[in-house]
């Protein structure tokens, strides 16, 4: 963990303890209260829609909703009519006038998530607002003004689909006049142990149930997964392992990490100190062939001092 590090409330509603997402955050503090579009880039679970709705609340936005789209749950055959609204009668199923989601978003945030699985004839849809400001609902004629603050994201990796021509350049640039990337939980220095004891905290209160922390293997287990669903996965990991907890610490067990084999010991200087000399002496006296008076040397002790070492650890 980064020396005296803490959690920190950089926005409203998102935990943040290294210098990796604090900066993130600073920057996105920076701009909420602009008009530029802001396309939010990271894996699955890194909190991509919690920095949208904290830019919505920062931005002169925030009177207005923050209006989200998931271009990736909905049918193509149904996104059209979901952004863009439809009037009385434009489809068979068309009872009355519908208002679409870029119409709720007026005076104020649109966030359109996995903007990555647009379909190519709705990305030109999407830019010709985008141009003009102006929709029109399917089946109507009128053009309906709209004033809104775009935020997107996506994990997918949109420079890749540019170039094999499955997601438009032009939408591109208007949609990520700033670009963040979320950095990975793994890439997050001290993060994850500064976020699992503040889990920890919350759901032993909210669930009514008192422990004592996270024993030194669960740690370790922590700190040695590579946390694939980011930010998510460990709070659900977490909260399961209160519920699931039958003593007073929690286990690896617990959280379903027994695969990271690291045993208490591990931390104790001494079996660290231990391990490095076994090591070395092994390693000298490989290089010199097992002649003990050279590796003697090698290792900068005197033979009698390197026989004592070979007994006490083991080494033969
Ligand atoms: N920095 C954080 N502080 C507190 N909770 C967080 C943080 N980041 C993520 N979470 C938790 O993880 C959940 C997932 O975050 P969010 O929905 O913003 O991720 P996402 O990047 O949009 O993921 P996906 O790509 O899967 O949609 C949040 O609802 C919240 O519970
Ligand atoms: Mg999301």
């Amino acid at each position: 963990m980064v020396d005296g590090a803490r959690l920190k409330v950089p926005l409203e509603g998102i935990w943040a303890g290294s210098p990796e997402m604090l900066r993130v955050c600073e920057a996105a503090e920076r701009v909420a209260s602009t008009d530029a579009s802001i396309m939010l880039l990271g894996e699955s679970g890194t909190g991509k829609e919690l920095l949208a709705r904290a830019v919505h609340r920062l931005s002169a936005y925030s009177n207005g909703r923050f209006v989200a789209i998931n271009c990736a749950a909905i049918p193509d055959s149904l996104l059209e009519s979901e952004l863009f609204g439809y009037e009385k009668g434009a489809f068979t199923d068309a009872g009355q006038r519908t208002r679409g989601k870029i119409e709720l978003a007026h005076e104020g945030t649109l966030f359109l998530d996995e903007i990555g699985d647009l379909p190519l004839s709705l990305q030109a849809k999407l830019l010709r607002f985008l141009q003009e400001r102006t929709i029109e609902r399917v089946g109507g004629r009128t053009e309906i003004p709209v004033n809104t603050r775009i935020l997107c994201a996506t994990h997918r990796d949109l420079q890749g689909m540019i170039s094999e021509a499955s997601f438009r350049q032009d939408l591109y640039y208007r949609l990520s006049e700033i670009t963040f990337t979320i950095p990975p939980l793994r890439d997050r220095s001290g993060e994850v142990l500064l976020l699992a004891k503040r889990f920890l905290d919350q759901y032993s209160a909210e669930l009514a149930r008192p422990l004592r922390g996270f024993s030194h293997q669960a740690l370790a287990a922590l700190e040695e997964y590579d946390w694939p669903g980011n930010v998510r996965e460990l709070e659900n990991r977490v909260r399961r392992a209160v519920i699931l907890c039958d003593k007073m610490e929690i286990t690896p067990q617990d959280l379903e990490l027994s695969g990271a084999k690291i045993p208490e010991e591990s931390f104790k200087l001494r079996h660290v100190r231990r391990l490095a000399e076994e090591r070395a002496v092994r390693k000298a006296l490989a290089y010199c062939e097992g002649n003990i008076s050279r590796a003697a040397s090698l290792l900068g002790v005197s033979r009698p001092s390197l026989y004592d070492l070979m007994r006490k650890l083991g080494v033969t």
